[in-house]
């Protein structure tokens, strides 16, 4: 196959949409965020892209870091507990921390690794993800920002992968049924 855009079957959200999203959350943390201790923490590596171009849009001093996670067995996505594979490097005594996500599903994962972070003593901790599948949740989690609520469709690029890769494309697409039903 020559080229990852054959795969997908129609473009969700564009390069724009995208764009003006991420420029409006960005902004709304700014002003929300004014006189705080601001940590961006990813978990990787879905959220990855998402949090590169917001990071550029919030006006205050932030500090950036990063999570790996693993789910325990293979129920992991029905279990939501995780290895934590590598861990936050600095205290979050007195930090704001905003955990970026790039999809709230089940919100399993998200629920656990915000009560862990939440029992280290952070000032105060939030969440802020791209998309919203909230058909999908399994536990009651609500993200504090949310781009778009999308619906339960595939879908694939911007961080986002199918069989890890799709990550790169640059705007989010549904994959056709063919690339993954093979
Ligand atoms: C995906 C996505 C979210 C999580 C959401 O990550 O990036 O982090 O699943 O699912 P949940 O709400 O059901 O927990 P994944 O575990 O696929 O790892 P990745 O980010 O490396 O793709
Ligand atoms: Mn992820
Ligand atoms: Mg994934």
């Amino acid at each position: 196959k020559d080229n990852m855009r054959e795969d997908v079957l129609r473009v969700l959200l564009s390069e724009e949409e995208i764009h003006a999203k991420v420029k409006e959350m960005g902004k709304k943390i700014t002003e929300d965020y004014k006189n705080s201790n601001l940590m961006l923490v990813t978990v990787l590596k879905g959220a990855v892209v998402f949090l590169a171009d917001i990071m550029r849009e919030i006006d205050v001093p932030a500090e950036i870091d990063f999570m790996v996670v693993s789910s325990y067995g293979s129920g992991v996505k029905s279990s939501g507990v995780v290895k934590i594979v590598k861990d936050l490097d600095v205290p979050l005594e007195g930090k704001d921390i905003l955990i970026v996500e790039d999809i709230l599903d089940s919100g399993l994962t998200l629920s656990y690794i915000k009560e862990l972070l939440a029992s280290r003593g952070p000032r105060s901790i939030k969440v802020a993800t791209l998309l919203d599948k909230p058909s999908r949740r399994k536990v009651d989690l609500q993200a504090d920002y949310v781009g778009f609520s999308v619906p339960d469709e595939f879908v694939i690029g911007y961080g986002l992968d199918y069989d890890e890769k799709y990550r790169n494309l640059p705007y989010i697409g549904i994959l056709k049924p063919e690339v993954y039903s093979v």
